[in-house]
């Protein structure tokens, strides 16, 4: 009993264990994060305040009132969108602009295609982030939002997936990648490890967390049981994330052909949520260009 209760979180990591992990229990447990329309939209401020996104905006807008041609339309890739809440966010308010949500969860996407189905200017596709169904240069903006980066098993998988991006990126266009603060992590994972919770207000669910730091400081291991009081356990998942800091980012960025500037990397407001969001809390914004 001793030996299973010690055994280290990432020797339970199933392979590909995203591929039934991203499911209504999902939602359940980070709903109130991810499924908060007040939470998306504050991200959102932050997120479109960098000058050249404000520039790319507006020249959405200009699109919609027949000032710009045609052929500069503005297509937004929204890479691992989950049920597409920043997909949706944006083709609401900018229909000039034609936005793509790729995810490989068909239970997410399903739900995206029900909430934008009054929209004409949102897509969403089901796939691996490793294999867009795009041409090259087909974006002129790439957005992977979040926490959305790092679930790869190795270095190589997070490279091919930038690789990709790179490869549907136009010459100029921007990556813009938001996800938790390795450096922050690394030196504070106390403070978000062994919690529960009740989910929901008249639901009998709990979600329980236990969180373990590989020695070299590089993953984080997350195990989320779900227990429903009258049943007992209803899944049991162990998600392996690699944290990134400033200047592990830089190098992979600049590995796969982007320009990582000064004003790359911003640290994400904290009081953007008030109250415990574990990961979601401490986030870095980053901002990188495919050279021209
Ligand atoms: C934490 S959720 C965030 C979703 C969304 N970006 C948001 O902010 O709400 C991570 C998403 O990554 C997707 N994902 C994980 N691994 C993937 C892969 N290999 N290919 C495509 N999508 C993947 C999951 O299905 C999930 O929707």
């Amino acid at each position: 009993m001793d030996s299973q209760l010690n055994r280290s979180i990432f020797s339970r990591v199933k392979a590909d264990w995203w591929t039934d992990y991203f499911d209504e229990y999902y939602l359940r447990s980070q709903g109130k994060f991810y499924e908060d329309a007040i939470v998306t939209s504050k991200e959102w401020d932050v997120l479109s305040s960098y000058p050249e996104i404000q520039q790319l905006l507006r020249r959405g807008d200009e699109n919609s009132q027949g000032q710009m041609q045609n052929e500069r339309k503005v297509e937004i890739l929204d890479l691992n969108c989950g049920q597409g809440r920043h997909s949706i966010l944006i083709a609401n308010s900018k229909s000039s602009i034609q936005v793509h949500g790729h995810d490989q969860s068909q239970f997410l996407i399903d739900l995206a295609r029900a909430r934008s189905s009054h929209l004409s200017n949102v897509r969403f596709s089901v796939g691996d982030s490793c294999s867009v169904p795009a041409d090259r240069n087909s974006y002129n903006m790439v957005m992977i939002l979040g926490n959305s980066f790092g679930f790869y098993p190795t270095e190589m998988g997070d490279h091919n997936m930038l690789a990709e991006v790179y490869r549907v990126l136009q010459p100029g266009g921007v990556l813009l990648l938001e996800c938790t603060d390795a450096t922050f992590i690394r030196e504070n994972y106390e403070l978000i490890n062994e919690k529960w919770r009740w989910l929901g207000q008249d639901e009998n669910l709990i979600a329980c967390y236990q969180r373990e730091l590989s020695h070299d400081g590089r993953r984080l291991a997350t195990r989320e049981i779900i227990v429903a009081t009258d049943k007992g356990i209803i899944k049991d998942t162990s998600i392996p994330v690699r944290l990134y800091d400033q200047s592990e980012f830089t190098e992979i960025f600049r590995n796969v052909g982007f320009v990582v500037s000064e004003d790359s990397f911003r640290k994400w407001p904290t009081t953007l949520l008030s109250g415990q969001y574990g990961m979601l809390k401490n986030r870095v914004t980053i901002k990188v260009c495919k050279p021209v």
